[in-house]
Order: structure tokens, then sequence, then C-alpha cells
């Protein structure tokens, strides 16, 4: 970076993408539209008691519907590009097999209409939303789930490789695993010390197959998605820190250092015991395929200690009473985005960096019809950026950043309790109105970062 900006000149580089992200389910609405086959959270949320007030991704914001409008908006915005996750289901409505193509003509037009008006899609293939016909053949504990991936991801990448030029195969195998098969709060919603490992190589492998297909196929740029928590220790005391390695293993490393350095972290040995089977040579060898970009998800950072009693980690969160949190209870601290870029960059190696999702959930009700004030998540969207820049500064190679998310959206097992958009949507009507955030982050956009020197 150029050494000579001053510490307040905010601006980022020339052609830096700055974008939203959404995923497929939280928005889409018609799961089962065109002939598109049932997935896991159609189930997961039609089963009682386990989504907040019974909600379901039904409809949703109807995007399914009223793409062309959300487009409009992007446009409105002034975004330069569009994160956007595409729903297995629709494509191969029973996970392998047959394709469906009226679920890939949505897709196609989706990115059409985004090009159209200028806006660069990048595209997720799997947000969490597997096919249910996928889920009775064990889902992601079926170690043939990469070879379906692969299957999918190749019919995808033949229809859109031509005008999608960044893709992404999984979003946050983390959560896939801990989420899905640890602790059940999310779909499928199993609770098994023994699966969470076997569902973790085989998102990975699921990654390095897809990597493989788009290596044969694609002409363009594939990564991988990861969320990342900063763990720091809640003191010097051996035991804090030895908790604070094994949490930062089981969280940031446990996905990372497979994909990008070919092992899996001691720790995790320590974590699992016996549930943690010794993979092959081969399979290591296979999960780290080179990919052109990393994507990170960044929302909290942790203090944490050690704690016998939280299993399987054996490491808790030591909650910052004194500072502002977000509805979902995480702590909002700016200053670890630019630790977490400085870290991967250190420990990976430079790699094309971009912020694939960061944002907050807070309470911000509509003050009139057209207005929606919310200085909280304004406030979170300036520091984190500032935090993003001086990471750019000292040398991490970030390209563009998404904020989560373009629109209020089914929040998974929160349902539609928490919002997180730059745009509001009310439910009852589908009106769209964009929030203070979304007005300051187009600002943002508009002088590609200069703004935020002020405020
Ligand atoms: C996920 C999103 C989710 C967001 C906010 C991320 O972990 O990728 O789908 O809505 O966090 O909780």
């Amino acid at each position: 970076m150029n050494g000579t900006t001053s510490r307040n000149d905010f601006r980022f580089p020339d052609g830096f993408l700055w974008g939203a992200s959404t995923s497929a389910y939280q928005i889409e609405g018609s799961p089962l539209a065109d002939g598109a086959g049932s997935n896991i959270w159609h189930r997961f949320s039609h089963t009682p008691g386990l989504v907040a007030n019974g909600d379901t991704g039904d409809i949703a914001c109807d995007h399914y519907r009223r793409w062309r409008d959300d487009i409009r908006l992007m446009k409105e915005l002034g975004l330069a590009a569009y994160r956007f996750s595409i729903a297995w289901s629709r494509i191969v409505p029973q996970g392998k097999g047959a394709v469906n193509t009226r679920g890939l003509d949505f897709y196609d037009r989706l990115v059409d209409g985004l090009l159209e008006q200028g806006i660069e899609p990048l595209v997720t293939l799997y947000h969490w939303d597997l096919p249910s016909a996928l889920d009775d053949r064990g889902g992601w504990l079926n170690r043939d789930i990469g070879e379906w991936f692969a299957e999918y991801a190749r019919v995808v990448f033949r229809k859109l490789d031509g005008r999608v030029k960044k893709w992404v195969t999984l979003n946050e195998p983390w959560v896939v695993t801990d989420g899905g098969y640890l602790f059940g709060v999310l779909a499928p919603g199993h609770k098994n010390l023994y699966e969470a490992p076997l569902a973790t190589h085989n998102t990975l492998r699921a990654h390095a197959l897809g990597v493989q297909a788009y290596r044969a196929e694609g002409k363009h740029e594939i990564g991988l998605v990861v969320n990342l928590e900063p763990k720091y220790p809640a003191s010097d005391n051996p035991r804090d820190i030895a908790a604070t390695a094994r949490a930062d293993a089981y969280m940031n490393r446990q996905y990372l250092d497979p994909a990008l350095l070919g092992t899996y972290p001691d720790e995790l040995r320590d974590i699992f015991g016996d549930a943690w089977p010794e993979f092959s040579a081969d399979d290591m060898r296979l999960l780290k395929q080179p990919i052109d970009f990393l994507g990170i998800n960044y929302y909290t950072r942790s203090v944490t200690r050690d704690d016998p009693t939280a299993r399987p980690v054996r490491a808790s969160r030591v909650r910052q009473s004194r500072h502002l949190h977000t509805e979902l209870d995480l702590v909002v601290w700016p200053d670890a985005l630019m630790d977490v870029l400085l870290w991967v960059t250190k420990r990976y190696g430079p790699v094309p960096l971009y912020v694939t999702e960061n944002g907050s959930a807070f309470y911000d009700p509509p003050s009139s019809e057209d207005l929606v004030d919310d200085p909280l998540r304004t406030w979170y969207l300036r520091n984190h950026l500032r935090a993003g820049h001086r990471a750019l500064q000292q040398g991490a190679d970030m390209r563009g950043y998404f904020c989560w998310s373009l629109l209020d959206n089914f929040e998974w097992a929160h349902g539609y309790s928490k919002r997180f958009g730059l745009v509001h949507v009310d439910y009852a009507t589908q009106q769209r109105t964009v929030k203070g955030s979304g007005r300051f982050y187009s600002e943002v956009i508009r002088t590609n970062g200069a703004c935020l020197a002020h405020g």
C-alpha cells in the first residue's frame, strides 16, 4: 500500500470490490417451485419447535419472484458486486442424478440481470441447504458426498462460468459441522461427537473435489469461505492459554490448515479424543488444493478461558459486559477484523482475501413509513471498514468487502426475529426500505472509502 497515505485517509485501492451478501434459503422463498427438491432447512424449519416462532423460508424475502426489484435496489445502493448462493436442490432436486433446467434458468436470469446493471456476481455453491434426499443417504456423513457435490458443481460451472468469474465452493464448513452435527442447533440437527469429525472431513473433501472440477471446467477464480473468530486468552494462566489454542484450532484452523497446508491441527486429537479418526495420506493430499482467493466472514472476537465443563473444546467465552453486543449477543470488536486479516496473511502466506460477510443484528424498527434509522449498524460498519483499511495498509491483500446482508432475512434458527439488512424488509407487505446504514454504505462506495474519515 501507499506508505504516504495519512492516518485519516481511508480511500481503498482502485477497483476494490464493494458488495453485499445473501444466501438462497435465507431470501428466496418458494423453496419447492419449478421442480426443486426439498432441502434440509425446509425440513428443519417445518419441524415444530426448531426455529423461533415457527418461522420457515417458505416466503422469506420472496426474492425468487422479486429478484428484478432487488437488482434495482442493488444498483440504487451502488453495489459493484453481489454475493449469493445457489440452492443445490433447485438444480439437482434429488441431490444427484437428474438436472432440473428450470432451477438453473432462475440463476441464469439472475446472473444476466446483474451483469446488465454492471454488478459482478460472486456465487457460492453451498450455503447450508443440502438436498433432503442426500440427507436421507447420510448427508455430510457419507463419504460419497464429495463426488455428489462435484457433480452438481460441474453442472453449474458449465452453465454459468462464461459469465460468473468468482466462485465459492462452501460457506463456513465449521458451522455446517458445529451447528449441524455437534450441537444440533442448525439443520440437520444432530448432536453427536463422533459424527462431527466425519462431517468436517467430508465438507473439506467436497471443497477439494469442487475445486478440482473447476480446474477442469472453469476459466476464472474459485475459493473457500470460512468464518473466523480470533481468540484471545482471558489471562496469562497457562490453562487459559492452552484453552485459547484449542478454541482457535477448533474454530479457525480446523478448516484452513487442511485446505491450505494439508494437515489438521494437533489440538483436534486432544479435543475429540477417540472420536477423531486417522485420515489417509491420500485424503490429506487431496484436501490441499490451490485456491484463487479466500473469503473471510467476520462477526466477532472471543476472549477465552479454560472450562473443563464446556465439552468437547473445554474452553468458554468470557462475556465482555462493558462493551457493545449485537442482538445475537456477540461483542462488537472492529479491531479484531484487522487482526484476523493479518493473521491469515502471516500464517498462510499472501493470499487474495475478500471479506465475504461482516454485519450485525440490532433492534431498529422503522420510525416512519420510509425511515429506518440504525445508528448502531452504521457505527459497526464504519469501524469495521476502518479496521479493514488498516489491515490493507499493513499488508493484507484484501480485494473486496461484502456486507452481510443486503436484506433483512431468515436468520436460521432465529427465524425472522434478527435483522441484519442494509435494507429493511416488511415481511407482511414485502416492502423494502433502505436503512440509514444502507445510505451510509452507498456513500462509502461512492467515495471509495474516503467518507470513512468523518464521523
Ligand atoms: C452465515 C449467514 C448468517 C450470518 C449471521 C453467517 O455465519 O453465513 O448465513 O445469516 O452469519 O448470523
